[in-house]
């Protein structure tokens, strides 16, 4: 029985405005856009934020559900794997004597639609939906539990404002047959398998109706499909309610039918208040450890909010064969392909709010090294060369052509040419473990993943007459520049990586020598090619220009035609659009951070001054043509002090998934550039940093905030900064694990243990020298 005041509470969002995302009014020429920014997820499911009530016969586009890691190709051969979206499980008809309630513009008095961050909940409120004989007001709410991965739950309440006419409430799936082959269909369970990746899907649902409090028994259609008949009343208040399980089988002789219908009985027995409460529990747990606070500044806070609930929303701690795509689980663009955006841009939230996220996002990076391993080998290296675009094997998915800006078919050379990936898993890879200290993970995987990353680059680096190593024949960060030659990001990255591996060993033979053994003995390396990798690592070319400081972007890059990016301001396309793929090439234009990535990611490998003079010389000449270049620049601007233009870059990157002039937005969220914001306020801002023996932070935080709080993982531990700029001062607060060190600015290291809160004045730790 559905609690007719316990529905009501649920219906409502949360009270306090700073967790809300709301759009009013009903213009289906954005309703794409809305899609994506209000998709719900957790990590398992994504559901677009489509409509909850239809408009007319169907739907116009199904509020989409994305299954991770249900991938397929569209023939066995050649093409690339792409995410299958499964059946919309939310359709839903109103049915009047005079046809379907449509909701036309019109007929809406006012229509409101409300992404509630804190429960990771959409809701909606439609009032005076008016139809012949009848008006009502709408409520829904949907979401995909994150305390079952499995569970989906929809909830609708109608208020019947005037009429007495009969009304059918038809319950049923939309988009059945939209790429995967119908297995069995019954009245409470569905199974689709893919035609060739051997996945498969059981949708079990289950769905109650109450008119005034009261059931109503339903008729069963089949097929999914039930329907409620009633007569309507003024001041009549009628509760739909419907659940769904979702499972994925990866092996063919596995049918997940029964475990979808367990899934949801268990459910049903808790009932729906129970799954929505267990789901806004699993909810706060994670806004107590991942809230980032900004006193001072209400549009960062709810870009940050923001930023956070999807980023939350993208990832399944329980789920080690699937990582986050492009778009993570909120629409169609990059086909659910997994870029180095997850390592570079999304692995530091997690790795500092939720390290078992982390974890399982590097082990899919684990279970896919022998496609890696098998890429390299195909292209006549040794090693791991990680897939530029990554689905379900590790096999390369990145497509070999493509459609250009002007129409004409372009080869992509990102597949075989934009390598630096396989240092940026280890990277990763290492950073992890720094935070985490976990020693297992590394000898079970991460050590395999950096040693096998390592000999791919010590093969890669050829010697040649001027003595030194080079890596030819490359695309960086900066994809306007093709088959170039000693891309700095891409050397430095792979120099790190050789020297990591190497590092590896050393430190595996001397801790853990059983351990070392088997695995050098299974990977066959011996002390010759450990010699041969640090001949390697210091003979790469990866230096900058002893003179002037400055990382050559690649061989030649400086003699290019310099194009004043200021002449083209106001243009709303990427410059390669504007001067043509072949002229980009020739020039300086840069599409995203490269040199500025380094200094990002490797800050130490720029001495002195020489971070800024990169970043001066480089900055002007990028024309952020990624959703992924703002961020980066605006992290390197925070840690360089130049907080305001770095706040610019926030608000740029904010900017590209919530507000309507993005033109992209369409296909899911740039979870890359709400990673890359959340990198920005915390390793920018407040210059978090890791430390042997603790970490370090080093604010700059724009003028006009009053604070900042957040909380971080560190090696088991749970602690919370507070910075407060009005009183210039630090609040350090270490909730649970042992004794850590902090250090702030460049004051020596202090001791930091619970129940002793540091308060540091950051006039004398911050001073200039
Ligand atoms: C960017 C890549 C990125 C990819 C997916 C491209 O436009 O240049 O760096 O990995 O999009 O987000």
């Amino acid at each position: 029985m559905i609690e007719t005041g316990t529905m009501e509470q649920m219906l409502r969002p949360t009270a306090d405005p700073a967790w809300l995302l709301a759009t009013e009014g009903y213009d289906p020429l954005r309703e794409s856009s809305f899609e994506s920014r209000f998709a719900i997820s957790n990590g398992f499911l994504g559901v677009r934020g489509g409509r909850a009530a239809t408009r007319g016969a169907r739907w116009v586009v199904p509020a989409r559900t994305y299954v991770a890691g249900l991938f397929d190709k569209s023939d066995a051969q050649h093409a690339i794997p792409e995410l299958i979206p499964a059946a919309d499980w939310m359709k839903l008809r109103i049915l009047l004597p005079g046809g379907a309630l449509i909701q036309h513009p019109g007929d809406v008095s006012s229509h409101r639609i409300t992404l509630d961050l804190q429960r990771g909940a959409l809701l909606s409120e439609c009032s005076r939906l008016k139809a012949p004989d009848i008006s009502l007001r709408l409520r829904t709410l949907r979401f995909v539990s994150l305390s079952d991965r499995a569970l989906g739950l929809q909830l609708i309440q109608l208020e019947i404002e005037e009429g007495e006419v009969e009304v059918t409430l038809e319950a049923s799936f939309e988009g059945m047959n939209l790429g995967l082959a119908s297995v069995q269909i019954d009245q409470h369970v569905g199974v689709w398998r893919t035609e060739h990746s051997g996945k498969s899907i059981a949708m079990a649902s289950g769905s109650s109706l109450q008119v005034d409090g009261h059931d109503l028994f339903g008729t069963a259609l089949g097929q999914l499909k039930s329907s409620w008949s009633w007569k309507t009343r003024a001041g009549q208040v009628v509760c739909f309610e419907r659940s769904v399980a979702i499972v994925r089988s990866d092996v063919e002789a596995f049918n997940p039918a029964a475990a979808a219908i367990e899934k949801l009985g268990a459910a049903r027995q808790l009932g729906w208040h129970g799954v929505t409460a267990a789901h806004e529990a699993a909810w706060a747990s994670r806004w107590l450890l991942s809230d980032v606070l900004v006193d001072g500044d209400a549009s960062v806070q709810q870009a940050l909010r923001f930023a956070i609930y999807h980023l939350n929303s993208a990832a399944n701690p329980g789920d080690e064969r699937v990582s986050i795509g492009a778009r993570a689980l909120t629409g169609a663009d990059y086909h659910g392909h997994v870029f180095w955006d997850t390592e570079i841009f999304l692995l530091p939230f997690y790795i500092f709010t939720w390290p078992e996220a982390a974890r399982a996002l590097l082990m899919y990076r684990f279970h896919t090294l022998d496609g890696a391993r098998a890429k390299a080998t195909r292209m006549g290296w040794r090693g791991a060369l990680y897939a530029w675009e990554s689905a379900l094997t590790g096999a390369e998915a990145a497509p070999a052509q493509a459609i250009g800006p002007d129409r004409q078919v372009i080869p992509i050379l990102c597949g075989s040419q934009e390598q630096h990936i396989s240092a940026d898993v280890a990277y990763a890879v290492w950073q992890y473990w720094q935070a985490t200290g976990d020693d297992r993970f590394l000898r079970e995987a991460g050590a395999e993943i950096i040693l096998e990353t390592g000999r791919f680059w010590s093969s890669r680096a050829k010697l040649e007459a001027d003595g030194r190593r080079h890596i030819r024949g490359v695309i960086g960060p900066d994809e306007y520049h093709e088959d170039i030659d000693d891309n700095a990001y891409t050397n430095v990255m792979a120099r790190w990586n050789v020297r990591r591996a190497l590092d590896i060993a050393a430190l595996l033979h001397e801790r853990w020598p059983e351990c070392w053994q088997s695995l050098a003995s299974r990977l066959d390396i011996g002390e010759a090619e450990l010699k041969q990798w640090r001949i390697v690592a210091e003979s790469i070319a990866a230096n900058p220009d002893p003179k002037t400081g400055l990382f050559q972007e690649f061989s030649g890059y400086f003699e290019l035609e310099r194009i004043n990016l200021a002449d083209y301001a106001g243009r709303s396309v990427p410059m390669d659009v504007v001067l043509g793929r072949e002229r980009t090439q020739k020039s300086q234009v840069i599409k995203q951070a490269d040199v500025v990535a380094l200094l990002a990611l490797l800050p130490n490998e720029f001495a002195g001054e020489t971070g800024a003079e990169n970043f001066r010389y480089y900055e002007p000449r990028c024309d952020h043509g990624s959703s992924l270049s703002p961020a980066m620049h605006g992290l390197v601007a925070a840690r360089l002090g130049q907080s305001e233009k770095a706040l610019r870059y926030f608000r740029k990157a904010a900017a590209i998934d919530l507000s309507d002039t993005h033109v992209a937005i369409d296909g899911g969220v740039h979870i890359a550039a709400l990673g890359g914001n959340w990198m920005l306020v915390v390793l920018g801002f407040a210059g978090l940093s890791l430390r042997d023996d603790g970490i370090g932070v080093d604010p700059q935080l724009p003028a006009a905030w009053r604070s900042l709080s957040f909380g971080v993982q560190w090696r088991g531990r749970s602690l919370k900064i507070r910075i407060d700029q009005e009183k210039n001062r630090l609040e350090a607060t270490l909730e649970s694990g042992a004794p850590m060190m902090l250090v702030v600015g460049g004051a020596p290291p202090r001791e930091l243990r619970q129940g002793n809160a540091l308060q540091v004045d950051l006039s004398a730790e911050l001073a200039p020298a």
